[in-house]
């Protein structure tokens, strides 16, 4: 058990959970104020690792474990979290005007669950705040991702207009780009990934992310059909892949909390997120990089997405409940599961069992 776990988790754990969120986030930022520092606790921590390097979307990553969007939605963290080891940081989700999200309490803890169930409904700075941020980034050793999304009184009609402003202000600033149109937090937005309206969104954020990586992150709830038919709509219109997935809205088990509105993360959402990670490599024959996101607690869960068709990882619930040395003991563990099998880089291993 980590310092974490035996004296971190259960004191944040007594606190109201976006209270300790912020307490955590909070420290983080701290690094702010010494990158040198930050360099210095990574190159500590990050022993080179060769066979994690991977390249993906025309971008190298120093390795495959990300941290999920949602967690730094203002980058107002990044330093802190690279310091921690992430091969990369996708912060937002980020809307064109600040908003303050939904009412609290909004996130809820699960632990006989390893859950959580979340409507914070996309609380952020707004994307001036997030450019802002981004400009001033004193280091950067890993790719970082812009999430984009709507403001809850943009109504669907204009979607595009919120998608097309945020990527027009931060993908210069971003390694790479995501569209969300997957949390169940914000009233209407999941409708957008029926085939027509993503079309026409994915063109014109296309045409708005210009020499930058492309990605839909989708839900874990798509039926298999939805998902073939987001897959090939993603490639007509020459997005570079999938992040795959977000929270669920669905309940697999019986809780007290679980009548509460909101996306559910964390172990639950495992097993349908990388079914949804094995259907997407399937559609593509592995043409479109996948990444995998849900339920990741441990090297075991990042290598079955990897082996399903994921070339990279991120995690979020995992974080909160393992602390910050989840990322070098997944990091570890995937080393060591690619000198078992014999491979000499991460790639190999990619949807080999599909
Ligand atoms: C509290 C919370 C807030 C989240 N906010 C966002 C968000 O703003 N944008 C987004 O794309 N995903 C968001 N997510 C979803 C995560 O990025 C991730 O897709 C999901 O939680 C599954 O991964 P996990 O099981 O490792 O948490 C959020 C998740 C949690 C728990």
């Amino acid at each position: 058990m980590s310092l974490y776990q035996s004296i971190a988790r259960p004191l944040l754990f007594r606190l109201d959970a976006e209270v300790a969120h912020e307490l955590g986030l909070g420290a983080l930022a701290l690094a702010d104020l010494s990158p040198g520092l930050a360099a210095a606790a990574r190159r500590r921590t990050n022993a080179d690792r060769p066979t994690l390097r991977t390249h993906v979307a025309g971008l190298d990553f120093p390795n495959p474990v990300g941290l999920a969007a949602g967690l730094d939605k203002n980058a107002e963290a990044i330093v802190g979290l690279l310091a921690l080891g992430f091969g990369s940081v996708e912060v937002g989700t980020v809307t064109p005007r600040p908003q303050p999200g939904n009412d609290k309490p909004r996130i809820f803890r699960l632990p006989e669950h390893q859950a959580l169930i979340n409507r914070m409904g996309f609380n952020n700075l707004g994307a001036q705040a997030m450019a802002g941020r981004l400009r001033e980034l004193p280091w950067r050793p890993a790719p970082i991702g812009v999430n984009l999304g709507k403001n809850k009184d943009t109504p669907n009609e204009a979607a595009v207009d919120d998608y097309v402003a945020g990527a027009r202000l931060l993908s210069p600033l971003a390694d790479y780009v995501v569209v969300n149109l997957s949390s169940p937090n914000t009233p209407g937005l999941r409708a957008l990934q029926e085939p027509q309206a993503l079309e026409a969104l994915l063109r014109a954020v296309r045409l708005e992310v210009k020499g930058r990586p492309l990605f839909l992150k989708i839900a874990p709830d798509l039926g298999d059909e939805a998902v073939d038919a987001a897959v090939d709509v993603v490639r007509a219109c020459q997005v570079d892949g999938l992040v795959c997935t977000n929270t669920t809205i669905t309940r697999p088990f019986e809780h007290p909390l679980a009548a509460e509105t909101g996306g559910l993360s964390g172990r639950p959402v495992a097993q349908r997120s990388t079914e949804v990670i094995r259907r997407v490599y399937a559609r593509t024959g592995g043409a479109l990089p996948i990444i995998g996101v849900g339920g990741i607690f441990d090297g075991a869960e990042a290598w079955a997405k990897i082996q399903a068709g994921a070339s990279l990882v991120q995690l979020y619930t995992g974080f909160i409940y393992g602390g910050p040395g989840l990322v070098h003991e997944v990091l570890d563990d995937l080393e060591q599961r690619l000198t078992e099998a014999g491979l000499s880089s991460l790639q190999q291993a990619v949807g080999r069992n599909a």
